[in-house]
């Protein structure tokens, strides 16, 4: 039986890349899709998974609903440079040559539930079968464990593409996007006793998308692929521009693949914190990788990746 999951997403291009592949994983039943600020402003993030499913052949049905539009304290901050203005590396501008957009604003159809209270709802009704896979700011995660730790208790495991343990951070030398985000989400989520996995910067550097591939598929003319060229275009330049590399990394889409396929990476236990008061280290994922003298186990770690196993799964689910 598919493993049930909602995916919890702040859409930007390389969740987009999540949607896909989570869409095209029999291993997977996805229940919902839930949307939450973070790369892009929330009403971009629901548009570009509205736009996302539609790409797919035939358009993927999930229930899609809207989450929280700011972090729990701190002041919003977006990632449009990398990411573009529209969250989707701007394919909404793209148009043909008649001046037709190529990408137009899809119908949406949104659940008249929240976020919060599909996720809690969901949890309860499959108690100990669902997964949450989170991979923007933890902002929505955390509402719910608010709400109602009882029912979030219920949750067979949080996968969080979060953290970075012994590699640098991406929006300051400590700390990655998502938990920078909202560190204070984060935290609550650490504390809240439901099982943990962190798909961390120092696995996900490793997910690599190379944009030869991209192009080779994308010149077969399929609508994926194609959509897989126009959203990353940018994403890639920003990663030539800035990490030396002809290609991207895909943060989240790893973090579904590990859904998918746990004997992907290696992890370790680890009592994970997060630096919630730090000037410096704000959003920085506190844990000692080598022991577990510093406190008991409040999650699991990874920290090796099968790297071509990886990238045969993305290269056959979602550019084939
Ligand atoms: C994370 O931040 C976002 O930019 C990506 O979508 C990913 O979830 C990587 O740090
Ligand atoms: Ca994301």
């Amino acid at each position: 039986m598919p493993a049930r999951v909602i995916l919890d997403t702040d859409t930007g291009v390389d969740d987009a890349l999540a949607i896909v592949l989570a869409m095209r994983s029999p291993e997977l039943h996805v229940e919902a899709i839930t949307g939450v600020c973070g790369n892009t402003p929330l009403d971009h993030c629901m548009r570009n998974i509205h736009i996302t499913l539609g790409v797919l052949d035939p358009p993927a049905v999930t229930e899609v609903a809207r989450g929280e539009d700011r972090p729990l304290v701190r002041e919003l901050a977006f990632a449009g440079d990398i990411h573009g203005a529209d969250g989707l590396g701007d394919v909404t501008r793209m148009a043909d040559a008649k001046g037709v957009r190529i990408y137009p604003d899809p119908v949406q159809r949104i659940s008249p539930v929240h976020a919060v209270d599909l996720i809690l709802e969901r949890a309860d009704r499959h108690p100990g079968e669902l997964t949450l896979v989170a991979v923007g700011p933890l902002t929505n995660v955390a509402r719910a464990i608010m709400r109602d730790p009882d029912r979030m208790g219920c949750l067979r495991q949080i996968i969080i593409m979060g953290g970075a343990f012994e590699t640098g951070g991406n929006v300051s030398p400590v700390a990655e996007f998502n938990i920078h985000a909202d560190p204070h989400a984060a935290q609550i989520v650490c504390d809240s006793g439901i099982p943990l996995v962190f798909v961390p910067l120092d696995v996900t550097r490793q997910a690599f998308l190379d944009a030869e591939m991209i192009d080779r598929h994308a010149k077969e003319g399929g609508a994926r692929a194609t959509f897989v060229r126009d959203c990353t275009a940018r994403y890639v330049a920003f990663h030539r521009r800035n990490r030396g590399v002809n290609g991207c990394f895909l943060h989240d889409p790893l973090a579904v693949a590990v859904a998918v396929r746990e004997d992907l990476v290696t992890m370790v236990p680890a009592r994970v914190d997060v630096e919630t008061a730090g000037d410096l280290t704000t959003g920085m994922t506190v844990a000692d990788l080598r022991s577990a003298r510093w406190g008991e186990p409040n999650a699991r770690v990874c920290t090796a990746l099968d790297v071509q196993e990886f990238a045969r799964m993305f290269e056959e689910r979602v550019l084939s």
